[in-house]
């Protein structure tokens, strides 16, 4: 009969066959499908495989330590940590077209990328979190979803660097993936991760980025899921987040006017991310994010709720 733990052996021992001694490169996202797929190998290889993680100043509040304190000291993988916030923005800045916003941060990425492979000397594999679902997919079309997901999978890294593709996920659909990271000791905030978008908050912070507006989104955003967890709503959600729009507001701050930006929430219920609904939040939630968003928040004096459907909405605001 065919159970998790049974696969976790027959595939580390193809994984042990396949490789030999060879070197194994994997790119961490801090994503789930990147992650199980890191340690599934590191199972079997161990130091064997090395993974990079880029932190492109893009990232959720606290998330670029809490992956690398997951997979230096919890699993003891290989990990290059590169620190490139200020490359990335430096790049991005005075750009406010989403998929230029996209395609920087996707060039930027591989060639951060291949910088570190190269100090690693000869790898044999790349090691990818490709699933069913994107094996079919990209077979069948190359639509527009196709095009979304070319730069987190690392698109024509193989081909340039002469390295054979390691997927040993790719059979299996996303549900399978976060019951093969129980199986092998991975945390629930991992395994149960909402989905995040690769160019990360650079498409929720709407128009032109700047230090000082991701640091009020990742303020933001941080409240919305701590309160969204608190409700224990986190698991059962597809999405939810924080966006923050560049119109300034006027409001009122004990007795003197403020004059700051507006964040939206946004929250919706989908299978597949193809189509999408907006999640009917208890009030008592959509007060409290509000009201620890406005007060604790600086540089925000309105909250806004998006209650705005996919399609002809998308989930993302860019
Ligand atoms: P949209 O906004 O198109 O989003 O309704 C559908 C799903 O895709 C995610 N998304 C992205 N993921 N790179 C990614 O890796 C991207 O550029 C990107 N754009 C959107 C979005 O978070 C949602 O889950």
């Amino acid at each position: 009969t065919w159970t998790m733990a049974n696969f976790i052996e027959t595939e580390t021992a193809s994984i042990r066959e396949k490789v030999g001694n060879g070197k194994v490169l994997c790119a961490l996202s801090g994503g789930v499908d990147s992650a199980v797929v890191a340690v599934l190998i590191h199972r079997a290889i161990g130091d064997q495989l090395h993974c990079v993680f880029v932190n492109n100043g893009l990232l959720r509040k606290g998330e670029a330590d809490k992956v690398v304190n997951l997979f230096t000291k919890h699993f003891k993988i290989n990990l290059h940590h590169v620190d490139a916030t200020d490359r990335f923005l430096d790049k991005l800045s005075g750009i406010s077209d989403p998929e230029r916003k996209r395609k920087i941060i996707g060039n930027e990425f591989i060639y951060l990328f291949e910088e570190e492979a190269k100090k690693l000397g000869q790898v044999d594999y790349l090691a990818q979190g490709t699933l069913y679902p994107d094996v079919i997919e990209s077979v069948s079309t190359k639509g527009p979803s196709a095009v979304i997901k070319s730069h987190h999978n690392v698109g024509g890294l193989p081909e340039k660097m002469n390295l054979k593709l390691l997927e040993p996920v790719r059979e299996l659909f996303k549900d399978e993936v976060r019951l093969l990271g129980k199986e092998l000791g991975m945390p629930d905030e991992v395994v149960y991760r909402q989905p995040f978008p690769g160019p990360g908050l650079a498409i929720r912070c709407i128009g032109e980025l700047s230090k000082e507006k991701l640091d009020i989104l990742r303020e933001a955003d941080a409240i919305v899921i701590e309160e969204i967890r608190k409700a224990g709503l986190y698991r059962e959600i597809w999405q939810s987040f924080a966006v923050l729009l560049p119109v300034k507001t006027v409001g009122v701050m004990g007795d003197a006017r403020t004059y700051e930006y507006t964040c939206a929430l946004r929250a919706v219920n989908s299978i597949d991310g193809m189509t999408a609904d907006w999640v009917k939040l208890p009030y008592e939630i959509l007060g409290s994010i509000s009201s620890r968003i406005i007060n604790e928040v600086k540089g925000v004096n309105r909250v806004v709720y998006d209650i705005s459907q996919k399609p002809p909405a998308t989930i993302e605001w860019e």
